[in-house]
């Protein structure tokens, strides 16, 4: 048994130790007491809990290992996701004012990933359990929308139908305008019979879509989401923000960084989070890796009323960036790279005359670093917001703005 005291939390949310040791579940300033296995205390007793540490509010916390920080008070968490970003920064000696944190509401994850798993006696659909594949089923999830919860007695339903005893579905679930659209892997190959089941499930369930290891089994409705009022019907597996408050946070950084630009363009543009709300007030161009998203993106423009023109183009921009001359006909461009960042892109967007760059990103690391090259190219970081779309996880998510003085 070894007692140690936490120093701080990890970017994964474990505390860790003065001498390293890693103690999930804890917080910083913790006197904790446990077995020490492999640099890891995985059942800490707290023997003096922090003033931060609060009762979680979800009765599957910890089994459930859906969320990782529901023992710190909102403040702290908030605190600590900020400071996160802060020292990222900081390792790059980037200077920033920080404007204040918004946090997804509880029960507003629009899009989450679900496995079920068939048992001897019938199914489980949940969450896997920390550090484990054991699936925990999660009837009362603060976390998802309440039409993705509804939907578990229909994937228990599924996965009882197309499920094995040695395998596991992974049901990734969007909720849309037109109901639930689930993808499906990792069931049993489809056969008439599952193929039947499966329709009669996804009619039961009111599901908008339903796709079964990468093949689309039935649609019933568009599986439609609104970016400020601009619909898109999705395209199977495409990127779309976790929650509605979160992808509002972001909008209304990004569109208040940009100002009255006139001439804009969205790298990484998805299927129009920011490009279809900003043509309502500049022309825009839009570039993304995915040809389906830029479809779906170009369909949602065309049905759109009051855009002005938004083009769109398929490009690998880790490969071919968009190139510093390219970009002068820009008065401000919009970033939101995976969590790679964009090294090549902001390299040439250094090298560019753009005045202004709206950065989002899921990644403190690679913004950082992208920052300092952005610095070093003449802009400077005028602010940094920290949104929370991910609450109650250790995954940080930010919007900024640059601006060439
Ligand atoms: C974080 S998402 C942002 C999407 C969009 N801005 C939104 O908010 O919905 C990143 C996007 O980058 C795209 N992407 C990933 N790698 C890429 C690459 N090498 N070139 C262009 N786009 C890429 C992904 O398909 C995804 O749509």
């Amino acid at each position: 048994m070894a007692e140690l005291t936490i120093n701080r939390l990890g970017h994964l949310g474990d505390g860790i130790a003065d001498e390293g040791t890693l103690v999930p579940l804890s917080l910083p300033g913790e006197v904790v007491r446990g077995e020490v296995t492999g640099g890891r205390m995985e059942a800490p007793a707290i023997v003096t809990p922090s003033a931060e540490r609060v009762a979680a509010p979800c009765r599957h916390f910890p089994a459930c290992g859906g969320c990782g920080l529901q023992h710190g008070a909102d403040g702290f968490v908030a605190g600590w996701k900020e400071g996160v970003v802060r020292a990222a920064l900081t390792a790059r000696k980037v200077a920033a004012e920080f404007r204040p944190i918004v946090t997804s509401p509880a029960r507003s994850r629009r899009r989450a990933v679900l496995s079920g798993r068939r048992t001897k006696k019938g199914a489980l659909v949940g969450f896997h359990a920390r550090r484990s594949d054991t699936v925990i089923e999660v009837p009362e999830c603060l976390l998802v929308t309440p039409a993705i919860l509804a939907a578990r007695e229909t994937l228990i339903e599924m996965t009882r139908a197309g499920g094995s005893r040695k395998g596991e579905i992974a049901y990734t679930v969007t909720e849309t305008r037109g109901g639930l659209d689930v993808a499906a892997t990792g069931g049993k190959p489809m056969d008439p019979a599952l193929n039947a089941d499966l329709v009669r499930l996804a009619h039961a369930g009111r599901l908008a879509r339903l796709s079964w290891n990468g093949e689309p089994v039935v649609t019933l409705t568009a599986p439609q989401v609104a970016f400020d009022g601009v619909a898109v019907t999705l395209p199977p597996g495409a990127f779309l923000q976790a929650t509605v408050a979160g992808e509002t946070a972001l909008r209304n950084g990004v569109t208040q960084a940009v100002g009255a630009a006139r001439q804009i363009a969205d790298l990484f543009a998805g299927c129009g989070t920011f490009a279809l709300p900003l043509s309502r007030r500049a022309q825009v161009h839009a570039v993304e890796g995915d040809g389906a998203m830029i479809a779906a993106l170009d369909a949602g423009w065309r049905a759109g009323q009051d855009l002005h023109a938004v083009s769109g183009e398929v490009r690998d921009l880790f490969r071919r960036p968009l190139m510093a001359g390219d970009l002068k006909r820009f008065d401000a461009v919009v970033i939101d790279p995976p969590r790679a960042g964009a090294q090549a892109q902001v390299t040439e967007l250094a090298a560019s005359t753009v005045p202004v760059v709206a950065a989002v990103s899921c990644n403190p690391v690679s913004f950082a670093r992208d920052a300092e090259i952005l610095i070093a190219g003449g802009l400077r970081l005028d602010w940094v917001q920290v949104v929370d779309q991910f609450r109650w996880s250790p995954h940080v998510e930010l919007v900024a703005r640059f601006v060439r003085d």
